[in-house]
């Protein structure tokens, strides 16, 4: 399962800080001395997802989801382990060796091939727009009022439109048909015979957050369909994990971000100087999106189109990152213009002007909510502040649930007390209605503990009682010696915990120490989460040698009882007198050693 050396695998682990990790998911409060938060492996509503920042553990109380920075990693992005090492790797910055096994050599090499193919594409486009061939592209992007830096910032380029021209130039280069068709950018058609997939089209190369080219998009330069084609999803790309125009704005001195729709907006945009525009590709706004624009900015501003698409857009943003936590506001443009129309009719400065206006959250679903109940008759405006006291009881900030308070108060003519009555009133009553919620789901989730507490105990007495010596002396090192002659690692009935404890008895009886933070990072998913599970409870043991002599006692008389089961087993079936009697001996003998214990 690890093709990388145990150093690297340790160095990658110490490099990323699991509370900081987690929080890139989900968010994190701090109590006690751990952080708690909702579980992103089960639906819950009252926090049962527990990170330990000094032992780098987590531990899910509701589903018993549990492990190292590996396993949350593995278990969110659905990944296998040397994906995730090699996605943590990338998060701290570590370079890491060529891995010892051939199938992730493989994957590696044809990663960088399809790099080094998407390089070699680029440049062909680029210099087929500025050769005679790219004139009409050339006019084409200079009528749409794009500079020559802008487009040579963007790399910009031309796809001409013949048949196999890019294929044959990119053989020539020594590149396989197989990475060809592999990075999409040649296609086999009926006949068997590679054509290019971009055809007279103006194309956008695709950079990852790093600067690599890993995919395209080709326009068309008149109004034929499809406007947009774009390279298939690669092992270099996936559209949902990448925002066109990232590699720049990342650099912007600006800690903003501006979301906006199309490639043409974000060019737009930083040719105007707004060089935090980025856009998502061709989809709605994913959460490995969401947390990209987190990590990289303070604050993300909306600039979607007005019309219908964009508003559903708008929303579906807003709740991918209000769920993550994010700072975001809408910044709406007049007449249902997208940001390139815009900037292109009135310059950069009065769009500038509209991201300083640029709403927040809350001021947005009330503006939804006007368009709904224009407050023109008296029944819709009843309507209509029914919903705006709706949303206020959602505002936790007292400051901006005030400030709407005196706005709406002014421009509907109603006293500021009044809304202020009715807030509080529904806030009550939200309150009554939680409580009794809240008892109920306490008692489901019990249940549930309960349950898979059963489904534990089903495992064996004996494995659970493995459990518990093993993460006792992960806990209580010096205990090792009152250990070792009373159970070994050959008693241990489960096989994982055989492995496990072979390694502990092995480091711990040559004077080294054992982390268990380390020793996970290799065990499968499951079995990392019952081991910690084991080890949360016994986290506040008083006196762990008493403990440490029931859980011995109880662990020899289960292997004595295991043995006297099989003795009478073996009893039944023979018929030989001496031998009987040689097993009725050792019967009498664990009988003996039992009522000892
Ligand atoms: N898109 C796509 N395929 C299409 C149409 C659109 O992938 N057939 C994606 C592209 O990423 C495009 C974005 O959706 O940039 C927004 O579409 P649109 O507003 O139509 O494109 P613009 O880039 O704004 O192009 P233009 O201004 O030239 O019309
Ligand atoms: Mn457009």
């Amino acid at each position: 399962m690890n093709y990388y050396p145990d150093e690297i695998i340790e160095e990658v682990r110490l490099n990323n800080d699991l509370v900081e990790v987690v929080s890139e998911y989900i968010r994190l409060e701090r109590k006690g001395g751990g952080y708690f938060g909702l579980c992103p492996f089960h639906s819950e509503k009252t926090p049962s997802f527990h990170v330990e920042p000094v032992k780098q553990f987590y531990y899910c109380f509701g589903c018993n989801n549990g492990g190292n920075v590996y396993h949350f990693i593995m278990n969110i992005e659905n990944l296998t382990f040397p994906d995730a090492l090699r996605l943590l790797a990338d998060r701290a910055g570590i370079v890491l060796p060529e891995p010892d096994n051939r199938e992730e050599q493989e994957k590696i090499r044809l990663r960088k091939s399809i790099l080094d193919i998407n390089r070699a594409a680029a440049r062909f486009f680029f210099s087929c727009l500025a050769a005679e061939k790219g004139k009409e592209a050339l006019k084409y992007l200079h009528n749409r009022g794009l500079s020559n830096r802008i487009i040579k910032r963007f790399g910009i380029g031309y796809a001409p439109n013949e048949w196999d021209l890019l294929s044959n130039f990119l053989l020539k280069e020594g590149f396989d048909e197989s990475i060809l068709i592999q990075s999409g950018l040649a296609i086999k058609n009926k006949y068997d015979k590679l054509i290019d997939r971009f055809r007279g089209r103006i194309m956008f190369p695709i950079f990852d957050i790093r600067g690599n080219i890993v995919a395209f998009g080709g326009r068309v330069m008149d109004d034929s369909l499809p406007k947009y084609i774009n390279s298939p999803e690669t092992p270099c790309y996936s559209k949902g994990r990448e925002l066109f125009g990232m590699h720049i704005a990342k650099k912007s001195r600006e800690k903003k971000l501006l979301i906006v729709e199309g490639y043409m907006d974000v060019i737009s945009l930083h040719q105007a100087g707004i060089d935090f525009a980025v856009a998502p590709l061709g989809t709605a706004l994913t959460s490995m999106q969401g947390r990209m624009l987190k990590k990289y900015s303070d604050e993300i501003i909306l600039a979607y189109d007005s019309d219908t698409a964009g508003q559903k857009a708008t929303e579906r943003g807003l709740e991918v990152l209000n769920n993550l936590d994010c700072r975001v506001r809408v910044l709406q443009i007049p007449d249902g213009k997208d940001p390139d129309d815009f900037i292109r009719k009135n310059g950069p400065e009065k769009f500038k002007m509209l991201i300083e206006r640029a709403i927040s959250l809350l001021e947005y679903k009330i503006s939804l909510l006007k368009n709904m109940h224009s407050p023109d008759n008296e029944e819709s405006k009843l309507k209509f502040l029914n919903g705006v006291a709706d949303l206020l009881t959602k505002q936790e900030n007292f400051l901006e649930r005030e400030i709407i308070i005196r706005k709406i108060s002014r421009n509907y003519n109603i006293t500021e007390d009044a809304i202020h009555a009715e807030v509080e009133r529904r806030l009550k009553q939200k309150q009554r209605k939680e409580k009794t919620t809240e008892f109920y789901s306490a008692k489901k989730e019990l249940k549930g503990s309960v349950k898979t507490y059963k489904v534990g105990k089903n495992e064996g007495v004996r494995v659970r009682y493995e459990k518990m010596l093993l993460a006792l002396l992960c806990r209580e090192n010096q205990l090792y010696h009152k250990v070792v002659n009373r159970y070994e690692p050959s008693d241990f009935c489960d096989e994982n915990l055989r492995k496990m404890a072979g390694v502990l008895y092995d480091k711990l009886g040559t004077g080294n120490d054992f982390l268990l933070e380390e020793y996970i990072s290799k065990l499968a998913p499951e079995i990392a989460s019952s081991i910690i599970h084991v080890s949360k409870t016994l986290s506040n043991i008083d006196e762990p040698e008493k403990a440490l002599e029931d859980i011995l006692q109880k662990l020899e008389v289960l292997k004595l009882e295991e043995e006297k089961k099989d003795i009478l087993m073996r009893l039944k079936n023979i018929s030989n007198v001496e031998e009987k009697k040689q097993l009725q001996k050792q019967l009498q003998s664990i009988i003996r050693k039992i009522a000892n214990v």
